[in-house]
């Protein structure tokens, strides 16, 4: 008998349900009846507390489509776990008790990146486990793509095309604020997508001016509509030179809801032009996952049962090459992977003369 343990940990996103779904019939049709698979509630919480059920093979049909996580997620900082503190103890010590209570084989984590290094925590700690890369902000070194992903992808897309139709009735200038935490994955392929006319990324500080150079010239050849794809952590040149505490100080001083504010009143005073902010938040990683994501989680989830299997731990799935192959924890574990600036999805938008800004 096999006893597996899977728990979703961070923000949710598109696909989460479909990867579950994938590992437990994977781990269904192999083991048949000598598997018993327990979901884990809410994350690492439930670990730490003990909250879990036993699931049941119906549990997994069904649910490809459905956005979010039938086992609920929470976010707990990677930075406290080592905290022991009054409510929760030992956390890292309950959630070892709480996996030997299960008597459990291996634990399966879905997570981004902070999920991560907790995981490699737990493996180096000795318990056995496999990982799957999950977010919409594609920014887990090891993998050349996360589910979640692409269905963000289309969602901030949608979001872009919709805004181009009140864009040219009105002949307005729009910002359009898309997620993705510290990396610009999300804004880039959303902003070549939706054909954004600026797309700006944590990774290429921008000027103020070279963006109303983009507007100008645009206005200038009779364009009576401008479309900015901003990621949301987008900083300018003069920020990119600060230290992460001026940054955060300036930020608070400043006391705009976001960089997309900001950025529109510098925009009005340096353009005239009045300028619209959408921000679609968390709509972009809820609803149903992509077809691409469906698929992409199925391969993740029966690729994981795959190691547990031939009980090969400490490994994340990932995606190299369009192949699913395993990636040590502990060469996953603390690292970020950022868009690289000669990357050729890039050197394409400027090809097609869309601005970053620089
Ligand atoms: O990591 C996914 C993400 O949606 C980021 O793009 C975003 O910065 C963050 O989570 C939002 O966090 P929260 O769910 O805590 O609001």
């Amino acid at each position: 008998m096999r006893k597996i343990g899977i728990l979703t940990s961070g923000g949710d996103c598109q696909g989460l349900n479909a990867a579950i779904r994938g590992l437990g019939k994977a781990l269904l049709c192999e083991f048949g009846k000598d598997i018993e698979i327990y979901g884990i509630e809410d994350g690492y919480r439930g670990l730490i507390e003990g909250n879990y059920h036993k699931m049941k093979p119906h549990d997994f049909s069904g649910i490809i489509t459905l956005g979010g996580t039938i086992l609920g997620t929470s976010r707990q900082p990677f930075k406290l776990m080592r905290v022991i503190d009054e409510n929760s103890g030992d956390k890292v010590q309950n959630m070892k008790d709480n996996y030997k209570k299960m008597d459990l084989d291996c634990l399966v984590i879905l997570g981004g990146n902070g999920t991560h290094k907790t995981a490699n925590l737990l493996s180096e700690e000795g318990l056995h486990v496999v990982t799957m890369p999950k977010t919409i902000d594609n920014d887990i070194w090891g993998t050349d793509i996360t589910f979640g992903f692409q269905s963000a992808v289309d969602v901030a897309a949608n979001v872009l095309d919709c805004i181009h139709t009140t864009a040219t009735s009105h002949g307005r200038i729009f910002i359009v604020e898309v997620m993705g935490h510290k990396v610009g994955w999300l804004t880039l392929h959303a902003g070549i997508a939706g054909s954004a006319d600026a797309i700006l990324l944590p990774e290429i500080p921008y000027t103020v001016d070279s963006i109303a150079n983009v507007i100008e010239q645009r206005s200038k050849a009779g364009k009576r509509f401008s479309i900015l794809a901003v990621a949301e952590g987008a900083i300018s040149k003069e920020e990119s030179q600060m230290s992460k505490k001026e940054l955060k100080a300036k930020r608070a001083a400043e006391n705009y809801p976001s960089i997309s504010y900001r950025l529109a009143k510098e925009l009005e005073d340096a353009t005239g032009h009045e300028i619209r902010v959408t921000v679609p938040g968390h709509i972009q990683r809820g609803g149903a996952p992509c077809p691409y994501d469906r698929v992409l989680s199925t391969r993740f989830g029966a690729a994981a049962a795959h190691l547990i299997k031939q009980k090969k731990y400490g490994f994340m799935v990932a995606m190299r090459n369009n192949e699913i192959v395993p990636v040590p924890l502990s060469e996953v574990a603390g690292k970020l992977k950022t868009v690289p600036l000669d990357c050729e999805v890039i050197k394409t938008a400027r090809d097609i003369g869309v601005s970053f800004g620089d």
